[in-house]
Protein backbone atom coordinates (compact mmCIF):
# COMPACT_ATOMS: atom_id res chain seq x y z
CA UNK A 1 0.00 0.00 0.00
CA UNK A 2 1.00 3.49 -0.54
CA UNK A 3 0.54 5.98 2.68
CA UNK A 4 -0.38 9.63 1.48
CA UNK A 5 0.23 12.04 4.23
CA UNK A 6 -2.01 15.06 4.13
CA UNK A 7 -0.55 18.17 4.11
CA UNK A 8 -4.02 19.78 3.38
CA UNK A 9 -3.81 19.98 -0.12
CA UNK A 10 -7.03 20.30 -1.82
CA UNK A 11 -6.21 17.86 -4.71
CA UNK A 12 -5.31 14.69 -2.28
CA UNK A 13 -8.17 13.01 -2.89
CA UNK A 14 -7.45 13.21 -6.82
CA UNK A 15 -3.63 11.72 -5.41
CA UNK A 16 -5.44 8.86 -3.86
CA UNK A 17 -7.59 7.97 -6.41
CA UNK A 18 -5.05 8.06 -9.12
CA UNK A 19 -3.40 5.68 -7.06
CA UNK A 20 -6.13 3.48 -6.88
CA UNK A 21 -6.89 3.44 -10.59
CA UNK A 22 -3.07 2.19 -11.19
CA UNK A 23 -4.91 -0.62 -9.03
CA UNK A 24 -2.74 -0.02 -5.58
CA UNK A 25 -4.40 0.60 -2.31
CA UNK A 26 -3.69 4.01 -0.41
CA UNK A 27 -4.77 5.55 2.53
CA UNK A 28 -4.36 9.05 3.62
CA UNK A 29 -2.79 9.70 7.11
CA UNK A 30 -2.33 13.42 8.45
CA UNK A 31 1.00 14.69 9.69
CA UNK A 32 1.05 13.96 13.17
CA UNK A 33 0.90 9.98 12.31
CA UNK A 34 3.76 8.63 13.85
CA UNK A 35 6.99 6.81 12.71
CA UNK A 36 5.50 3.42 15.06
CA UNK A 37 2.26 3.89 12.91
CA UNK A 38 4.08 4.21 9.52
CA UNK A 39 5.99 1.25 10.35
CA UNK A 40 3.00 -1.03 11.19
CA UNK A 41 1.33 -0.16 8.23
CA UNK A 42 4.40 -0.94 5.97
CA UNK A 43 3.62 1.26 3.14
CA UNK A 44 5.52 0.19 0.04
CA UNK A 45 6.22 3.94 -0.62
CA UNK A 46 5.34 7.58 0.69
CA UNK A 47 3.72 10.24 -0.90
CA UNK A 48 3.65 13.90 1.28
CA UNK A 49 0.92 15.71 -0.51
CA UNK A 50 0.64 19.49 -1.61
CA UNK A 51 -0.86 22.17 0.69
CA UNK A 52 -1.63 25.56 1.46
CA UNK A 53 1.02 26.10 4.18
CA UNK A 54 4.39 28.00 3.69
CA UNK A 55 7.19 26.28 5.67
CA UNK A 56 7.49 29.28 6.95
CA UNK A 57 4.51 29.59 8.86
CA UNK A 58 4.44 28.92 12.33
CA UNK A 59 1.76 26.36 12.48
CA UNK A 60 2.50 24.99 9.10
CA UNK A 61 2.04 20.97 9.17
CA UNK A 62 5.28 18.31 9.76
CA UNK A 63 5.26 15.07 10.08
CA UNK A 64 8.13 13.20 11.73
CA UNK A 65 11.56 13.19 9.75
CA UNK A 66 12.52 10.60 10.71
CA UNK A 67 10.57 8.99 7.67
CA UNK A 68 13.34 9.94 5.34
CA UNK A 69 15.20 7.16 7.09
CA UNK A 70 12.85 4.40 6.95
CA UNK A 71 14.48 3.42 3.73
CA UNK A 72 10.87 3.61 1.97
CA UNK A 73 10.51 5.69 -1.26
CA UNK A 74 9.15 9.16 -0.53
CA UNK A 75 7.74 11.15 -3.33
CA UNK A 76 7.01 14.86 -1.93
CA UNK A 77 4.53 16.86 -3.72
CA UNK A 78 4.39 20.65 -4.19
CA UNK A 79 4.34 21.75 -0.40
CA UNK A 80 5.73 17.86 0.27
CA UNK A 81 8.41 18.46 -1.67
CA UNK A 82 9.16 21.61 -0.03
CA UNK A 83 9.08 19.93 3.13
CA UNK A 84 11.29 17.55 2.53
CA UNK A 85 13.89 19.85 0.76
CA UNK A 86 13.99 21.89 3.90
CA UNK A 87 14.04 18.70 6.49
CA UNK A 88 17.12 17.60 4.59
CA UNK A 89 19.02 20.32 4.89
CA UNK A 90 18.20 22.51 1.58
CA UNK A 91 17.26 25.99 1.09
CA UNK A 92 13.30 26.84 0.37
CA UNK A 93 12.42 30.52 -0.04
CA UNK A 94 9.18 32.93 -1.27
CA UNK A 95 9.60 32.76 -4.50
CA UNK A 96 8.39 36.65 -4.66
CA UNK A 97 5.25 35.61 -6.90
CA UNK A 98 3.29 33.34 -7.04
CA UNK A 99 3.37 31.00 -9.65
CA UNK A 100 -0.04 29.24 -10.58
CA UNK A 101 -1.40 27.67 -13.62
CA UNK A 102 -0.23 26.23 -16.60
CA UNK A 103 3.65 25.84 -17.34
CA UNK A 104 6.12 23.57 -19.17
CA UNK A 105 8.65 21.17 -17.42
CA UNK A 106 11.70 20.61 -19.58
CA UNK A 107 13.07 16.83 -18.28
CA UNK A 108 16.53 17.18 -17.49
CA UNK A 109 16.82 12.95 -16.84
CA UNK A 110 14.52 11.40 -19.55
CA UNK A 111 14.61 8.03 -16.72
CA UNK A 112 13.35 7.22 -13.28
CA UNK A 113 9.86 9.27 -12.85
CA UNK A 114 10.18 10.85 -15.96
CA UNK A 115 10.37 7.21 -18.07
CA UNK A 116 8.04 7.52 -20.63
CA UNK A 117 7.86 11.65 -20.58
CA UNK A 118 8.63 13.98 -23.76
CA UNK A 119 11.45 16.39 -23.46
CA UNK A 120 9.00 18.79 -22.17
CA UNK A 121 5.72 18.20 -21.11
CA UNK A 122 3.17 20.70 -19.51
CA UNK A 123 2.01 20.63 -15.78
CA UNK A 124 0.55 22.43 -12.98
CA UNK A 125 2.05 24.65 -10.65
CA UNK A 126 0.47 25.74 -7.34
CA UNK A 127 2.84 27.78 -5.41
CA UNK A 128 4.36 30.57 -3.26
CA UNK A 129 7.98 29.06 -2.01
CA UNK A 130 10.52 27.80 -4.20
CA UNK A 131 13.50 25.25 -3.58
CA UNK A 132 16.52 27.36 -4.29
CA UNK A 133 19.16 24.83 -3.03
CA UNK A 134 18.92 21.24 -2.95
CA UNK A 135 20.34 19.00 0.17
CA UNK A 136 23.28 16.87 -0.05
CA UNK A 137 22.79 14.12 -2.98
CA UNK A 138 20.21 15.21 -4.97
CA UNK A 139 19.99 16.62 -8.41
CA UNK A 140 17.91 18.27 -10.70
CA UNK A 141 15.79 16.32 -13.06
CA UNK A 142 13.03 18.80 -14.68
CA UNK A 143 12.78 22.78 -14.49
CA UNK A 144 10.45 25.41 -15.66
CA UNK A 145 10.77 28.83 -17.23
CA UNK A 146 10.15 30.09 -13.53
CA UNK A 147 11.40 27.39 -11.25
CA UNK A 148 14.88 25.76 -11.72
CA UNK A 149 13.91 23.23 -9.23
CA UNK A 150 11.15 22.12 -10.55
CA UNK A 151 11.49 18.65 -10.18
CA UNK A 152 14.47 16.48 -8.18
CA UNK A 153 15.54 13.12 -6.95
CA UNK A 154 18.03 11.10 -4.70
CA UNK A 155 17.88 7.74 -6.21
CA UNK A 156 20.19 5.93 -3.80
CA UNK A 157 17.45 7.12 -0.78
CA UNK A 158 14.55 6.86 -3.58
CA UNK A 159 13.59 10.04 -2.20
CA UNK A 160 11.76 12.16 -4.95
CA UNK A 161 10.07 15.68 -5.45
CA UNK A 162 7.87 17.58 -7.83
CA UNK A 163 7.13 21.17 -7.49
CA UNK A 164 3.87 21.05 -9.97
CA UNK A 165 1.29 18.61 -9.13
CA UNK A 166 0.99 14.89 -11.15
CA UNK A 167 -2.30 14.30 -10.26
CA UNK A 168 -4.27 17.00 -11.66
CA UNK A 169 -5.56 16.52 -15.33
CA UNK A 170 -3.35 19.73 -16.08
CA UNK A 171 -0.55 17.18 -16.00
CA UNK A 172 -1.32 14.46 -18.70
CA UNK A 173 1.87 13.15 -18.43
CA UNK A 174 1.54 13.05 -14.55
CA UNK A 175 -0.43 9.83 -14.50
CA UNK A 176 2.86 8.32 -16.04
CA UNK A 177 5.19 10.09 -13.67
CA UNK A 178 3.30 8.36 -11.10
CA UNK A 179 3.07 4.74 -12.03
CA UNK A 180 7.10 5.02 -12.44
CA UNK A 181 6.85 5.83 -8.97
CA UNK A 182 4.59 3.53 -7.81
CA UNK A 183 5.80 0.54 -9.92
CA UNK A 184 9.56 0.75 -10.48
CA UNK A 185 10.55 2.89 -7.60
CA UNK A 186 8.11 1.31 -4.90
CA UNK A 187 7.12 -2.07 -6.74
CA UNK A 188 3.66 -2.03 -5.59
CA UNK A 189 1.67 -5.25 -6.22
CA UNK A 190 -0.98 -4.47 -8.17
CA UNK A 191 -3.58 -6.06 -6.39
CA UNK A 192 -6.39 -3.48 -5.62
CA UNK A 193 -9.42 -4.96 -6.90
CA UNK A 194 -12.77 -4.77 -5.91
CA UNK A 195 -12.91 -8.12 -5.39
CA UNK A 196 -9.74 -8.71 -2.72
CA UNK A 197 -12.04 -5.48 -1.03
CA UNK A 198 -15.15 -7.34 -0.84
CA UNK A 199 -12.53 -10.44 0.73
CA UNK A 200 -10.96 -8.66 2.90
CA UNK A 201 -13.82 -6.76 4.74
CA UNK A 202 -16.33 -9.73 4.95
CA UNK A 203 -13.89 -10.98 7.27
CA UNK A 204 -12.87 -8.37 9.24
CA UNK A 205 -16.76 -7.46 9.62
CA UNK A 206 -16.72 -10.83 10.87
CA UNK A 207 -14.15 -10.46 13.06
CA UNK A 208 -15.24 -6.95 13.92
CA UNK A 209 -19.08 -8.00 15.28
CA UNK A 210 -18.22 -11.38 16.63
CA UNK A 211 -22.40 -13.31 16.94
CA UNK A 212 -23.74 -9.59 17.49
CA UNK A 213 -26.60 -8.65 15.51
CA UNK A 214 -26.41 -5.55 13.78
CA UNK A 215 -29.05 -2.87 12.39
CA UNK A 216 -28.85 -0.26 9.24
CA UNK A 217 -30.73 1.80 8.02
CA UNK A 218 -31.49 1.48 4.18
CA UNK A 219 -32.12 4.52 1.96
CA UNK A 220 -32.42 2.70 -1.55
CA UNK A 221 -29.13 4.96 -2.87
CA UNK A 222 -25.68 3.26 -3.41
CA UNK A 223 -24.10 3.50 -0.51
CA UNK A 224 -26.54 1.94 2.10
CA UNK A 225 -28.09 -0.86 -0.39
CA UNK A 226 -23.73 -1.52 -1.19
CA UNK A 227 -23.20 -1.36 2.99
CA UNK A 228 -26.00 -3.78 3.39
CA UNK A 229 -25.34 -6.23 0.78
CA UNK A 230 -21.50 -6.39 2.01
CA UNK A 231 -22.59 -6.89 5.75
CA UNK A 232 -25.27 -9.59 4.67
CA UNK A 233 -22.47 -11.60 2.83
CA UNK A 234 -20.39 -11.60 6.07
CA UNK A 235 -23.38 -12.27 8.94
CA UNK A 236 -26.32 -13.04 6.59
CA UNK A 237 -29.35 -12.94 9.10
CA UNK A 238 -27.60 -11.36 12.07
CA UNK A 239 -28.33 -7.91 9.67
CA UNK A 240 -31.35 -6.31 9.52
CA UNK A 241 -32.27 -3.57 7.41
CA UNK A 242 -34.71 -1.19 8.44
CA UNK A 243 -36.41 0.99 5.83
CA UNK A 244 -38.29 4.31 6.73
CA UNK A 245 -41.01 4.94 4.20
CA UNK A 246 -41.68 8.71 4.80
CA UNK A 247 -44.27 9.05 2.52
CA UNK A 248 -41.82 11.51 0.24
CA UNK A 249 -40.49 8.87 -1.57
CA UNK A 250 -40.41 8.91 -5.36
CA UNK A 251 -43.14 6.74 -7.16
CA UNK A 252 -42.92 3.00 -6.57
CA UNK A 253 -39.66 3.33 -5.07
CA UNK A 254 -40.38 1.60 -1.46
CA UNK A 255 -42.08 -0.90 -3.89
CA UNK A 256 -38.61 -1.62 -5.97
CA UNK A 257 -36.45 -1.75 -2.97
CA UNK A 258 -38.95 -4.27 -1.56
CA UNK A 259 -38.18 -6.71 -4.10
CA UNK A 260 -34.64 -6.33 -4.82
CA UNK A 261 -33.56 -6.79 -1.01
CA UNK A 262 -36.29 -9.26 0.47
CA UNK A 263 -37.24 -11.38 -2.55
CA UNK A 264 -33.34 -11.21 -5.00
CA UNK A 265 -31.08 -10.86 -2.39
CA UNK A 266 -33.20 -11.97 0.84
CA UNK A 267 -31.73 -9.93 3.76
CA UNK A 268 -34.02 -9.16 6.22
CA UNK A 269 -35.51 -5.85 6.31
CA UNK A 270 -38.35 -4.03 7.82
CA UNK A 271 -40.63 -1.73 6.63
CA UNK A 272 -41.35 0.99 8.73
CA UNK A 273 -44.96 3.36 6.59
CA UNK A 274 -44.95 6.08 8.78
CA UNK A 275 -45.92 8.40 5.66
CA UNK A 276 -48.96 10.04 8.11
CA UNK A 277 -46.60 10.85 10.44
CA UNK A 278 -44.50 12.62 8.54
CA UNK A 279 -46.97 14.77 6.87
CA UNK A 280 -49.05 15.58 9.61
CA UNK A 281 -45.35 16.47 10.77
CA UNK A 282 -45.41 18.50 8.03
CA UNK A 283 -48.28 20.39 7.62
CA UNK A 284 -48.66 23.94 6.82
CA UNK A 285 -44.37 24.26 7.15
CA UNK A 286 -43.53 26.09 3.95
CA UNK A 287 -39.63 26.65 4.96
CA UNK A 288 -37.07 24.45 3.56
CA UNK A 289 -34.96 24.22 6.42
CA UNK A 290 -38.03 23.91 9.02
CA UNK A 291 -38.99 21.15 6.40
CA UNK A 292 -35.56 19.82 6.82
CA UNK A 293 -35.45 19.33 10.83
CA UNK A 294 -38.95 18.01 10.93
CA UNK A 295 -38.02 15.22 8.31
CA UNK A 296 -34.77 14.57 10.23
CA UNK A 297 -36.54 14.33 13.91
CA UNK A 298 -38.98 12.53 12.87
CA UNK A 299 -37.25 10.27 11.27
CA UNK A 300 -34.69 9.67 13.80
CA UNK A 301 -37.46 8.75 16.02
CA UNK A 302 -39.23 6.39 13.95
CA UNK A 303 -35.80 4.78 13.46
CA UNK A 304 -34.87 4.54 16.91
CA UNK A 305 -38.20 3.17 17.72
CA UNK A 306 -37.82 0.19 15.16
CA UNK A 307 -34.41 -0.68 16.05
CA UNK A 308 -35.53 -0.66 19.78
CA UNK A 309 -37.18 -3.75 19.14
CA UNK A 310 -34.76 -5.32 17.32
CA UNK A 311 -32.89 -7.06 20.66
CA UNK A 312 -29.91 -7.70 21.37
CA UNK A 313 -28.17 -5.33 18.45
CA UNK A 314 -24.91 -3.80 19.82
CA UNK A 315 -23.69 -2.37 15.99
CA UNK A 316 -24.94 0.16 13.44
CA UNK A 317 -23.88 -0.20 9.40
CA UNK A 318 -23.61 2.53 7.74
CA UNK A 319 -22.45 3.80 4.49
CA UNK A 320 -20.10 6.25 5.09
CA UNK A 321 -17.75 6.92 2.16
CA UNK A 322 -13.91 8.03 2.20
CA UNK A 323 -14.07 11.87 1.35
CA UNK A 324 -16.28 12.63 4.75
CA UNK A 325 -14.09 10.79 6.88
CA UNK A 326 -11.00 12.98 5.48
CA UNK A 327 -13.90 15.92 5.56
CA UNK A 328 -14.63 15.33 8.69
CA UNK A 329 -10.77 15.29 10.04
CA UNK A 330 -8.76 17.29 8.08
CA UNK A 331 -8.41 20.09 9.92
CA UNK A 332 -7.85 22.16 6.50
CA UNK A 333 -11.33 20.74 5.72
CA UNK A 334 -11.73 22.93 2.20
CA UNK A 335 -15.08 24.91 1.57
CA UNK A 336 -16.25 21.28 0.38
CA UNK A 337 -16.47 20.43 4.24
CA UNK A 338 -18.65 23.22 4.95
CA UNK A 339 -21.02 22.94 2.31
CA UNK A 340 -22.09 19.53 2.38
CA UNK A 341 -22.84 19.56 5.98
CA UNK A 342 -26.36 19.83 5.57
CA UNK A 343 -26.72 17.06 3.44
CA UNK A 344 -26.17 14.35 6.67
CA UNK A 345 -29.67 14.12 7.81
CA UNK A 346 -29.03 10.12 7.74
CA UNK A 347 -26.52 10.72 11.08
CA UNK A 348 -28.01 8.48 13.72
CA UNK A 349 -28.79 9.42 17.13
CA UNK A 350 -25.69 9.06 19.65
CA UNK A 351 -27.33 8.06 22.25
CA UNK A 352 -28.20 4.71 20.44
CA UNK A 353 -24.72 3.15 21.97
CA UNK A 354 -24.49 1.43 19.08
CA UNK A 355 -21.15 0.69 17.59
CA UNK A 356 -20.52 1.32 14.24
CA UNK A 357 -19.50 -0.63 11.09
CA UNK A 358 -18.76 1.39 7.97
CA UNK A 359 -17.09 -0.69 5.50
CA UNK A 360 -17.21 1.58 2.82
CA UNK A 361 -14.70 4.43 4.92
CA UNK A 362 -11.84 3.60 2.21
CA UNK A 363 -13.87 3.91 -0.50
CA UNK A 364 -14.67 6.34 -3.44
CA UNK A 365 -18.11 6.78 -4.71
CA UNK A 366 -17.14 5.23 -8.31
CA UNK A 367 -15.38 2.30 -6.45
CA UNK A 368 -18.88 1.89 -4.07
CA UNK A 369 -20.21 1.49 -7.60
CA UNK A 370 -18.01 -1.08 -8.82
CA UNK A 371 -18.12 -3.14 -5.33
CA UNK A 372 -21.59 -3.17 -5.77
CA UNK A 373 -21.55 -4.81 -9.12
CA UNK A 374 -19.18 -7.38 -8.00
CA UNK A 375 -21.52 -8.16 -5.40
CA UNK A 376 -24.16 -8.50 -7.85
CA UNK A 377 -26.46 -5.75 -7.53
CA UNK A 378 -29.00 -4.88 -9.70
CA UNK A 379 -27.50 -2.21 -12.33
CA UNK A 380 -30.46 -0.21 -11.38
CA UNK A 381 -29.14 0.42 -8.05
CA UNK A 382 -26.10 0.96 -8.79
CA UNK A 383 -26.38 3.65 -11.30
CA UNK A 384 -29.44 5.60 -9.27
CA UNK A 385 -29.31 9.23 -9.40
CA UNK A 386 -28.84 10.49 -5.89
CA UNK A 387 -32.08 11.44 -4.59
CA UNK A 388 -31.93 13.65 -1.06
CA UNK A 389 -33.16 12.45 2.30
CA UNK A 390 -35.88 14.88 2.48
CA UNK A 391 -37.29 13.30 -0.84
CA UNK A 392 -40.05 15.21 -2.65
CA UNK A 393 -40.57 17.72 0.34
CA UNK A 394 -37.93 19.87 -0.93
CA UNK A 395 -39.34 19.78 -4.50
CA UNK A 396 -43.18 20.61 -3.58
CA UNK A 397 -42.40 24.45 -2.69
CA UNK A 398 -44.41 25.71 -0.26
CA UNK A 399 -46.63 23.74 1.50
CA UNK A 400 -46.96 19.72 1.15
CA UNK A 401 -50.57 18.25 0.96
CA UNK A 402 -51.29 14.30 0.22
CA UNK A 403 -52.70 16.17 -3.28
CA UNK A 404 -49.43 17.90 -3.79
CA UNK A 405 -47.85 15.38 -3.31
CA UNK A 406 -49.39 12.92 -5.47
CA UNK A 407 -49.01 15.69 -8.27
CA UNK A 408 -45.49 15.83 -8.25
CA UNK A 409 -44.86 12.04 -7.97
CA UNK A 410 -47.00 11.21 -11.00
CA UNK A 411 -45.23 14.01 -12.97
CA UNK A 412 -41.70 13.04 -11.45
CA UNK A 413 -42.64 9.45 -12.81
CA UNK A 414 -43.83 10.82 -16.10
CA UNK A 415 -40.09 12.73 -16.51
CA UNK A 416 -38.15 9.85 -15.37
CA UNK A 417 -39.60 7.41 -17.61
CA UNK A 418 -39.13 9.66 -20.43
CA UNK A 419 -35.31 10.28 -19.88
CA UNK A 420 -34.94 6.63 -19.03
CA UNK A 421 -36.65 6.20 -22.66
CA UNK A 422 -34.26 8.27 -24.19
CA UNK A 423 -31.38 6.89 -22.86
CA UNK A 424 -30.23 9.82 -20.58
CA UNK A 425 -30.66 8.70 -17.09
CA UNK A 426 -27.33 7.91 -16.60
CA UNK A 427 -25.64 10.51 -18.29
CA UNK A 428 -27.46 13.22 -15.64
CA UNK A 429 -26.27 13.58 -12.31
CA UNK A 430 -29.92 14.34 -11.83
CA UNK A 431 -33.36 14.51 -13.23
CA UNK A 432 -36.29 15.49 -11.60
CA UNK A 433 -39.91 17.61 -11.41
CA UNK A 434 -40.03 20.84 -8.80
CA UNK A 435 -44.34 21.98 -8.17
CA UNK A 436 -44.55 25.45 -7.58
CA UNK A 437 -46.93 27.15 -5.44
CA UNK A 438 -48.36 29.01 -8.47
CA UNK A 439 -51.23 28.59 -10.81
CA UNK A 440 -51.54 29.97 -14.51
CA UNK A 441 -54.01 30.18 -17.00
CA UNK A 442 -54.02 27.62 -19.99
CA UNK A 443 -56.85 25.69 -22.33
CA UNK A 444 -57.84 22.39 -22.79
CA UNK A 445 -59.97 21.55 -25.48
CA UNK A 446 -62.74 24.43 -25.44
CA UNK A 447 -62.44 24.88 -21.38
CA UNK A 448 -60.21 27.90 -19.72
CA UNK A 449 -58.07 25.72 -17.36
CA UNK A 450 -55.97 27.61 -14.03
CA UNK A 451 -53.72 24.87 -12.67
CA UNK A 452 -50.54 23.78 -11.33
CA UNK A 453 -47.05 25.05 -13.03
CA UNK A 454 -44.25 22.42 -12.81
CA UNK A 455 -40.47 22.67 -13.68
CA UNK A 456 -37.95 20.41 -14.92
CA UNK A 457 -34.13 20.03 -13.44
CA UNK A 458 -31.76 18.17 -15.23
CA UNK A 459 -27.95 18.52 -14.45
CA UNK A 460 -24.94 17.47 -15.09
CA UNK A 461 -22.02 17.23 -12.20
CA UNK A 462 -19.33 15.41 -10.99
CA UNK A 463 -19.31 15.55 -7.10
CA UNK A 464 -22.85 17.96 -6.61
CA UNK A 465 -20.31 21.01 -6.12
CA UNK A 466 -20.95 22.58 -9.17
CA UNK A 467 -23.51 21.63 -12.14
CA UNK A 468 -24.57 22.64 -15.19
CA UNK A 469 -27.95 22.47 -16.46
CA UNK A 470 -28.52 19.84 -19.08
CA UNK A 471 -28.79 20.63 -22.90
CA UNK A 472 -31.83 18.24 -23.79
CA UNK A 473 -32.56 17.92 -26.96
CA UNK A 474 -36.04 19.85 -27.69
CA UNK A 475 -37.78 16.86 -28.91
CA UNK A 476 -36.77 15.16 -25.56
CA UNK A 477 -38.51 18.11 -23.55
CA UNK A 478 -41.51 18.62 -26.05
CA UNK A 479 -41.99 15.34 -25.10
CA UNK A 480 -41.74 15.30 -21.85
CA UNK A 481 -44.53 18.74 -21.53
CA UNK A 482 -46.87 17.10 -23.48
CA UNK A 483 -47.65 13.68 -21.68
CA UNK A 484 -47.11 15.60 -18.49
CA UNK A 485 -50.03 17.94 -19.82
CA UNK A 486 -51.81 15.35 -21.07
CA UNK A 487 -51.49 12.60 -18.50
CA UNK A 488 -51.35 14.43 -15.03
CA UNK A 489 -53.88 15.91 -13.83
CA UNK A 490 -53.86 19.23 -12.34
CA UNK A 491 -51.16 20.78 -14.45
CA UNK A 492 -51.22 22.77 -17.30
CA UNK A 493 -47.70 24.15 -17.74
CA UNK A 494 -44.28 22.92 -17.67
CA UNK A 495 -41.07 25.03 -17.39
CA UNK A 496 -37.45 23.98 -17.83
CA UNK A 497 -34.69 25.24 -15.50
CA UNK A 498 -31.39 26.67 -17.24
CA UNK A 499 -29.80 27.72 -14.38
CA UNK A 500 -25.90 26.25 -13.24
CA UNK A 501 -24.67 26.01 -9.82
CA UNK A 502 -23.09 28.32 -8.80
CA UNK A 503 -24.99 30.68 -8.20
CA UNK A 504 -28.03 28.40 -8.50
CA UNK A 505 -28.31 25.06 -6.11
CA UNK A 506 -29.67 21.73 -7.81
CA UNK A 507 -32.12 21.61 -5.38
CA UNK A 508 -34.91 24.48 -5.18
CA UNK A 509 -35.22 24.56 -1.98
P1 LIG B 1 -27.81 21.59 -3.79
O1 LIG B 1 -29.28 21.81 -3.91
O2 LIG B 1 -27.25 22.09 -2.48
O3 LIG B 1 -27.64 20.01 -3.76
O4 LIG B 1 -27.05 22.08 -4.97
C1 LIG B 1 -26.44 19.30 -3.88
C2 LIG B 1 -26.75 17.82 -3.78
O5 LIG B 1 -27.23 17.50 -2.47
C3 LIG B 1 -28.54 16.97 -2.52
N1 LIG B 1 -29.28 17.55 -1.40
C4 LIG B 1 -29.60 16.89 -0.27
N2 LIG B 1 -29.36 15.61 0.09
N3 LIG B 1 -30.44 16.01 2.15
C5 LIG B 1 -29.81 15.17 1.31
O6 LIG B 1 -29.64 13.99 1.66
C6 LIG B 1 -30.71 17.31 1.86
O7 LIG B 1 -31.28 18.03 2.67
C7 LIG B 1 -30.26 17.77 0.58
N4 LIG B 1 -30.32 18.96 -0.05
C8 LIG B 1 -29.72 18.81 -1.25
C9 LIG B 1 -29.09 17.38 -3.88
O8 LIG B 1 -30.10 16.48 -4.32
C10 LIG B 1 -27.85 17.36 -4.72
O9 LIG B 1 -27.51 16.04 -5.13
Amino acid sequence: MILIVDFGSQYNQLIARRVRELRVYCRIEPPDITVESIRELQPDGIILSGGPASIYDKHSPRVDPQIFGLNIPILGICYGMQYMMDALGGTVKGAGKREYGHAEVLVRRPESLFKGVESTTPCWMSHGDSTTKLPKGFRITGSTKNTRIAAVEHPKKRLYGFQFHPEVLHTPKGKIMLRNFLFDVCDCPRNWTMSSFARESIRSIREETGDSKIILGLSGGVDSSVTALLIHQAVGKRLTCIFVDNGLLRKDEAKKLKTVFQQHLKINIRFVRAGKRFLSALSKVSNPEKKRKIIGKVFMDVFEAEAKKIKGAEFLGQGTLYPDVIESRSAFGGPSAVIKSHHNVGGLPKKMRLKLVEPLKYLFKDEVRKLGKTLGLPDELIWRQPFPGPGLAIRIIGEITRKRLEILREVDAVLLEEIRANGYYRKLWQSFAVLLPLKSVGIMGDQRTYEHIVAIRAVTSRDAMTADWAKLPHRLLGAISNRIINEVRGVNRVVYDISSKPPSTIEWE
